[in-house]
């Protein structure tokens, strides 16, 4: 893990490898405001663009973050038309800049689903990331912890049968039918927003992340509020059931 010595003037800090964000607020910021809601899907889309390359420039190596998830389809079909044009846009411009700032990007979830043009987007993201080594953005996207646990044990039951794989299934080789296969877990989880709870995010990754909660609503939140959360995580004492000093 690398280490920082943050904008908050706090010290040096441990930077965790892996921070995954639930990105949440984004309608209430926009109702405080009198803005439709899908004005705040497009401010939080820009808070994430910066959030992302602070990531990147503190030596954090994958940002998770949970953009679309496998519940957000009962909302209006107007606002989902809105998010799923959003993440068009998003993707096309950054295709653009991935290239010339090195960033890998890799969508989990099952894009199976999504429109044509999306999944184009994906695969040319997919490509360019080949090419690089580093910070890696990760965007979930009709993602749902349940479903990609199901979709795992589907996968491995078929292999199963198929000769491909044995029963004695380990927690390492059942991770490698995850949509995160070859990711480490997330050390640190961050939900902005208010809510406490995990949203279907990450059921299987998160077993030992630190959570880490805030009432800022996900288009006001900045480094700063970033650095809050790796001045906190690095105040935890991480035990992963042990003893500590035993
Ligand atoms: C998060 O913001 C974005 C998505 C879930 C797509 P919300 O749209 O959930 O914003 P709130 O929670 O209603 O404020
Ligand atoms: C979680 O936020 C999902 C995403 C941020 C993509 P929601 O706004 O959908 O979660 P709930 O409904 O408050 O649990
Ligand atoms: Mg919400």
């Amino acid at each position: 893990m690398a280490i920082f010595e943050n904008i908050t003037g706090e010290g040096k800090f441990t930077i965790p490898r892996h921070i995954a964000i639930i990105l949440d607020g984004n309608g209430r910021w926009a109702k405080k405001r009198g803005l439709p809601r899908t004005a705040g899907h497009a401010a939080g889309a820009e808070t994430f663009r910066k959030i992302a390359t602070y990531c990147k420039n503190i030596g954090v190596n994958y940002l998770t973050v949970y953009a679309f998830s496998t519940e957000n389809w009962s909302r209006p079909e107007e606002e989902v038309k809105t998010i799923m044009k959003l993440l068009d846009k998003y993707l096309h411009e950054a295709i653009a800049t991935m290239e010339r700032d090195h960033i890998k990007m890799r969508i989990l979830g099952d894009v199976s689903v999504l429109s044509p043009s999306l999944r184009e987007e994906i695969e040319e993201t997919n490509r360019i990331s080949s090419r690089y080594d580093g910070f890696q953005a990760n965007i979930c996207l009709n993602y749902g912890g349940r479903a990609e646990i199901l979709q795992a044990a589907r996968r491995y039951a078929l292999d199963l049968a198929a000769g491909r794989a044995t029963e004695d299934l380990s927690e390492k080789g059942f991770s490698s039918y995850l949509y995160s296969a070859g990711i480490p877990d997330p050390e640190l989880l961050i939900r902005p927003g208010g809510e406490k709870r995990i949203s279907n995010f990450l059921l299987w990754q998160c077993a030992y992340s630190e959570f880490y909660f805030s009432d800022v609503l996900w288009p006001d939140f900045t480094p700063e509020e970033l650095d809050k959360a790796i001045a906190e995580f690095n105040r935890r004492d991480r035990r992963f059931g042990g003893v500590k000093n035993g």
